[in-house]
């Protein structure tokens, strides 16, 4: 089992948002994935319990925040269950957040790419390291730019882009776009997949340029989660084959 944690002590950095769509284009390539959601907000339990009530398929195992007393016998108790687990971790510091970096292949600091977020996101760096300084071994990490702009590269992002590298610090080539579509997951307690369905079944029988209005921003949305996990599996690679 892989284990990818979301981390940033900065809140509203985009942590349950890229956990999310990482889980659905996991569940789509075949993958068995599992959610630990340490998040106070509860954010991807509820989306679980909205698809229960209304007698939807929960795609994943998702399970809600152990005490830190139970937190390892949590993500043992996944092992094996799932050929993934994703841990969706709250937005402060603290015991839990070392924990589950202590548990992960992979750590991911999701922050919207602007000079003070990456300030923190530097911070979260340095806690993944010290972890794993503590425990005696290197703890894989990447930063992951969120909520840029679809149509540009602001001078914000270069310039972001530009000090990570000089800094030696990796960044996932894929950046997360500000897409409508991903709050909307969590407001109808849908997948991607779904909204796209749902839209080309009520444009059917319109024009074309209907069709692409409508599906366009779906297509695209769902594409960016596709080229984002991918490169979370081909950093996940990298780390092994150097191992
Ligand atoms: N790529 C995106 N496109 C559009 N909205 C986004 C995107 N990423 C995050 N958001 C929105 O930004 C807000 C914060 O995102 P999210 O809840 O994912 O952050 P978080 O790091 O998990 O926050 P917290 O620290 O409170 O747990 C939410 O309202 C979410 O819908
Ligand atoms: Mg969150």
């Amino acid at each position: 089992m892989f284990t990818i944690t979301f981390a940033n002590p900065k809140g509203g950095s985009g942590k349950t948002t890229s956990a999310m769509l990482l889980a659905e284009q996991i569940h789509q390539a075949g993958g068995t994935v599992a959610i630990l959601d340490c998040d106070p907000n509860q954010n991807i339990m509820q989306w679980a319990a909205q698809r229960g009530e209304q007698g939807r398929e929960v795609p994943f195992l998702v399970r809600p925040v152990p005490t830190e007393a139970d937190f390892l016998d949590t993500v043992e108790s996944i092992r094996g269950r799932a050929d993934y687990l994703i841990i969706d971790l709250e937005g402060t510091a603290s015991n839990l957040v070392t924990y589950a970096i202590s548990q992960s292949d992979l750590v991911l600091i999701p922050f919207e790419p602007t000079p003070m977020e990456a300030r923190q996101a530097a911070r979260a760096v340095q806690l993944i390291q010290n972890t794993g300084r503590m425990m005696n071994k290197a703890i894989g990490h990447a930063l992951l730019l969120t909520r840029v702009n679809a149509a540009f590269q602001t001078s914000d992002e270069k310039d972001v882009r530009k000090e990570t590298e000089s800094a030696d610090i990796p960044v996932l080539p894929t950046a997360i776009v500000r897409r409508a579509a991903y709050t909307r997951i969590f407001r109808e307690g849908s997948l991607l997949g779904e909204l796209l369905e749902q839209a080309r079944s009520s444009v059917e029988g319109s024009t074309i340029s209907q069709q692409e209005r409508a599906l366009k921003p779906l297509e695209s949305a769902i594409q960016n989660a596709k080229d984002f996990t991918q490169d979370v599996v081909n950093h996940i690679t990298q780390q092994e084959a150097a191992a």
